[in-house]
This record gives structure tokens, sequence and C-alpha cells, in this order.
């Protein structure tokens, strides 16, 4: 199995600590008195990808498998307010989708396209996305940040990241030092257990599959403290084009706001 996802706690100090000491055992770390004197690693698969946290020292790109990517959690403290909620992205293991009917269609149309439900396995689901390096100083501050940003429904698990480190990346010698002891995956691609945030399908955010065009005019009108919701959309599709690598759902769902945004009589 190349993927693996897991509830580490349900309390949120407790979790932050466990991931943490998590994280750490991947780094081949040899003392772990004070977890939180460890580096961390978090993954970026929406908005953290085109918005770092703070004190990131290294920024590498990569990708997961087992997941479908969606705008199916309502955003009413970042994209939106409680009266009128955006929509931001979360992650859907393959389980999930398995068991739920009513993720079929979409999973199928975006991702799996020719193959049944039942036949298809983690290796047919990939997500692109980053990973930040935080330094161990930095380590308790930016899980201290991240706990308060990603607010509104998102909880804490882990996951397998593949590295595809860049050209300047595949040259820094202190990078590869950090990362040597990884495990390298069937095509050389260095994979580490990083901590990540998801809206899972009990969250009380998570709406769902909804009809696409009725997300992207949620998206079109909707703004939070964070700004407005297209801004994450497009700003999302830019990073992945920056990766140069495509997104069908996230392209489609673009340039149906875009559509609704030109439609729009100019004031
Ligand atoms: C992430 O970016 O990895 C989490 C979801 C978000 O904050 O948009």
């Amino acid at each position: 199995m190349t993927i693996e996802i897991e509830t580490i706690y349900q309390d949120r100090d407790e979790t932050k600590a466990d991931i943490i000491k998590h994280v750490v055992d991947q780094l081949g770390e040899k003392t772990k008195q004070d977890q939180c004197d460890q580096p961390l690693w978090v993954l970026g698969y929406g908005s953290l990808i085109f918005k770092p946290p703070p004190h990131a020292k290294y920024r590498i790109k990569g990708y997961i498998h087992g997941f479908i990517r969606r705008f199916w959690q309502s955003s009413s403290d970042h994209r939106g307010t409680p009266e009128s909620p955006g929509r931001v992205v979360t992650l859907v293991t393959l389980e999930d989708v398995v068991k739920n009917s009513r993720f079929h269609s979409d999973a199928l149309e975006y991702e799996l396209s020719s193959k049944s439900i039942h036949e298809a396995s983690e290796k047919d689901l990939k997500i692109w996305g980053c990973i930040y390096y935080i330094p161990a100083e930095f380590a308790r501050e930016v899980g201290d940040y991240l706990d308060v940003r990603e607010q509104d429904g998102y909880s804490i698990h882990t996951v397998n990241f593949n590295m595809v480190l860049s050209e300047d990346q595949s040259g820094d010698v202190e990078l590869l030092d950090a990362i040597a002891h990884l495990d390298k995956n069937a095509i050389g691609h260095p994979m580490i257990n990083s901590m990540v945030y998801i809206g899972t399908v009990s969250n009380e955010s998570f709406v769902g599959p909804e009809d696409l065009q009725e997300t992207a005019s949620i998206i079109a009108s909707s703004v939070g403290p964070s700004g407005p919701n297209i801004e994450y959309l497009l700003e999302l599709e830019a990073s992945l084009d920056d990766f140069k690598q495509q997104d069908r759902y996230i392209k489609e769902l673009s340039q149906r706001v875009r559509a609704i945004l030109d439609s729009e009589p100019r004031v």
C-alpha cells in the first residue's frame, strides 16, 4: 500500500504533539525528548500551496495517492461568512469514495474515466501539491498558527507524500542531507509521512458532492475575511499550472467561474 491516512487523535493539543512526534520519527532523529523541538513536514494541497506557513525553509512539490480533491468544504471564516459560506478544498479518501455511492459519478468523471469504482486502486488517484519543511525551532509556533488557520472542520492526519525535487533542490546539499534516510518509491521519489489538514466527510462543514455550476456560482460571489473566494480558486489553479500538473476538476471549475464573471455586467 503506497498511501496511508490515519487520524492520530481527537483532542487538538494532543494531536499536534503526537503528529509532530510521528513526523519526527520519519526524520530518523535520535533524540526526541521534546517532540516540539523537532522539525515539521506539512503538506499543502489547497491554500497552503499558494500561501505558505511562516518559517518554511523548503517547499518541495510532489504528490499523494488515494484521494480526490474537491471544493466540498464550506468556508464561513476565510472565503465566506456564516451567512454566506464560500467553498474551499478538502480531500476525500478512495475508501470513502467507494463506500458512498453519491461520490461515484464525480470520481468517474474526473479521475477514473473508464475504470469501475470497485476496480479503482489508490494509484489511480493522484493529487499534486507541495510539502513544507519547518525547522525545529519554529515547529511549535507553526503548529499553533496552522491550528488557528485550519479551523472550520479541518482535522490533522498523516499522509505519505512523494517528493519531486526541482533542479536546484537536487543540488542542495543541506536538503539532500535532511532527506537522505528516506525510502524511495518505485520511480525513485523520496517518500515522507507528512502532516496534513483534511475536512473529512463526517465534519460539519463538509458539503459533499455539489453540482459543479452551483459550486462555481458560490465561488464567484463569496467573499470572506481572507478575501474573495475566486482568488483562492485561481491561485490554486495557477500553482498547479506552475507545477505543470493538470487537475481536470480544478480547471473546469475555474473555467466556469471565469465564464460567470465574464457574463456579469461591469459596473
Ligand atoms: C491545505 O491547503 O493543505 C489545506 C486546505 C486549505 O487550507 O486550503
